[in-house]
């Protein structure tokens, strides 16, 4: 286990959307960079940056056209290998997105297999022996090759599924997963990786982590045997390299070698109902939502038994969102977010704040969409810097231009931003929220801050529930020495028999009382035990 992840607090970058540095309205690797000192300001140690790599971009990048080299539209190979080391230099690790079960329908690999002609690549993807022969309960394509048969796709039309064999083989055409083409896929993506890792990238988020092997039992056991292949790989010659999956299952992630899972949006388990428990136009009864009735016991059901069996195997990843899900301010207010991400960056495991969550970014409704973003579209705008046009988005001269509006001299269009910024006359931005000593920004920098001030608060500090009663919105819990209680509800809560101090550090306002806690309306507090 890399030692770094118990004080880790990432954050994770959506490339396209983070800063411009050529003007050219699409975000930069160089953009990057440039924005370090920020992500370092804010008190994260470490990045996730989405897929980078050359793609025809029909899924943001998750369509891998070339795995080894950086998408023109970011830069260069170099800019990235400067990217890793500039950001050592101020201690902040980084993490790229592999995407091993499928590429572009335009990777070479892909190119070669759908050749008549039998190669090295014909068995990399998942193809049937004939040419009207579909794949039971899977989306598959017919009639786009010379090859007599049909391929299996992944997720989107542009993304066939490359092949690491089947659990249990029912047809012919279905490989095992020792067959020597689908060891061959598997190394494939280990030397990608050891490519990546070689030149200073600190480990890798995986996506459809569990979804490697085909026809899999509910355990995974296929897909696990995987991944634990490429963990004893990673332990022998990255041992300080780090492995997040996207899997949402973390008891089987973690025994399957991943060192964290993430605690993923699905409808109506535990994380969803502590800030997204709405069915779209209806009310949002999520526990944050101050007054809304959700109870804490429903995120409890669900998170202690994962967090029991998971925890030492590795960690639970808690996010504030990501670029798949609508950001939580499409519910909640400041306040409400404050206290959520004050939680949730004080729960055992590593946590992921998502650009633009630190100060409050807007889900932005119905936006048209943009390389296979559909409702995910508004989630991924430009972050909101400064108060100059595009809120400093892009560095480009152009951008002076009003983005939407003509311009005097048509050689010099304004800079046409990568998705439209937020247009409430209210968008928040970074420099404002710095500059407010009350503002969201600076309470997630502070929570941040005593997580890397007391190791108690960090991903291994010991976790109990001390108080999560019904009738009560608060919910006190333990972590070592210390104890949070959060209470985002609108009255006052009185919650007795738990000794504390004075707080350490408050939100609202809450206090240590005849031998319990008064917790304040909408507040959060840290307090030492005793
Ligand atoms: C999960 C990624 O997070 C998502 O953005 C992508 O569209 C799919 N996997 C397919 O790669």
């Amino acid at each position: 286990m890399p030692s770094w992840l118990k004080d880790a607090v990432f954050y994770e970058i959506y490339p396209q959307s983070f800063y411009d540095s050529d003007g050219d309205g699409i975000g930069d690797i160089p953009g990057i960079i440039e924005k370090l000192p920020a992500v370092a300001e804010l008190g994260c140690t470490a990045l996730w940056i989405n897929p980078c790599f050359d793609s025809p971009f029909k899924d943001a990048g998750y369509d891998v056209r070339d795995y080894y080299k950086v998408a023109a539209r970011y830069g260069t190979n170099e800019d990235l290998y400067r990217l890793f080391e500039t950001a050592h230099g101020m201690g902040i690790r980084v993490l790229l997105d592999l995407v091993p079960g499928h590429t572009s329908e335009e990777h070479p690999w892909f190119r070669e297999s759908r050749k008549a002609e039998a190669n090295a690549f014909s068995d990399r993807y998942i193809w049937t022996d004939f040419w009207l022969k579909g794949i039971a309960g899977r989306p598959y394509i017919g009639g786009e090759s010379p090859r007599n048969g049909t391929y299996m796709l992944n997720f989107f039309k542009c993304q066939p599924a490359l092949n690491y064999g089947w659990y249990a083989p029912a047809e012919s055409w279905q490989k095992t997963m020792d067959d020597p083409a689908c060891l061959a896929t598997r190394e494939a993506i280990k030397n990608v990786m050891r490519f990546w890792m070689d030149r200073g990238c600190d480990g890798f988020r995986v996506d459809m982590a569990d979804s490697l092997v085909k026809n899999d039992t509910p355990e995974k056991t296929g897909t696990s045997m995987v991944w634990r292949d490429v963990r004893e790989m990673m332990d022998r010659e990255y041992p300080e390299c780090a492995l997040v999956s996207e899997w949402g299952n973390p008891v089987q992630a973690l025994k399957a070698g991943f060192h964290m899972d993430f605690y993923l949006d699905h409808g109506g388990n535990g994380y969803n109902t502590l800030l997204r428990d709405y069915e779209i136009g209806g009310p949002d009864r999520s526990y944050f939502r101050c007054g809304a009735g959700g109870r804490i016991q429903r995120f409890l059901q669900d998170y202690l038994p994962r967090y029991e069996a998971s925890k030492d195997y590795g960690y639970i990843s808690f996010i504030t969102c990501n670029h798949d899900t609508p950001r939580a301010r499409r519910t909640l207010g400041e306040r409400e977010l404050k206290l959520a991400y004050a939680c949730l960056l004080t729960l055992p495991g590593v946590p992921f704040i998502y650009y633009g969550d630190e100060i409050g970014m807007r889900y932005l409704e119905d936006l048209p969409s943009k390389e296979g973003g559909y409702t995910r579209t508004g989630s991924r705008t430009p972050m909101q810097w400064g108060s100059g046009p595009l809120y400093g988005f892009s560095a480009g001269t152009r951008a002076m231009c009003p983005p939407e509006a003509a311009c005097a001299d048509d050689a010099a269009p304004g800079v046409r931003p990568y998705l439209p910024v937020d247009p409430a006359p209210d968008a928040p931005t970074l420099e404002a929220q710095k500059a407010d000593p009350a503002s969201l920004y600076n309470a997630v920098k502070d929570v941040i801050a005593l997580r890397h001030r007391f190791p108690d608060l960090q991903a291994d500090g010991d976790f109990s529930v001390l108080s999560a009663a019904d009738g009560q919105d608060t919910f006190v819990y333990r972590r070592g020495g210390l104890v949070l209680a959060v209470n985002p509800g609108p009255a006052e809560e009185a919650v007795p028999g738990i000794r504390v101090s004075e707080p350490l550090f408050v939100i609202g306002k809450a206090a240590a009382s005849d031998g319990g806690i008064l917790a304040g309306p909408q507040s959060f507090a840290v307090f030492r035990a005793g």
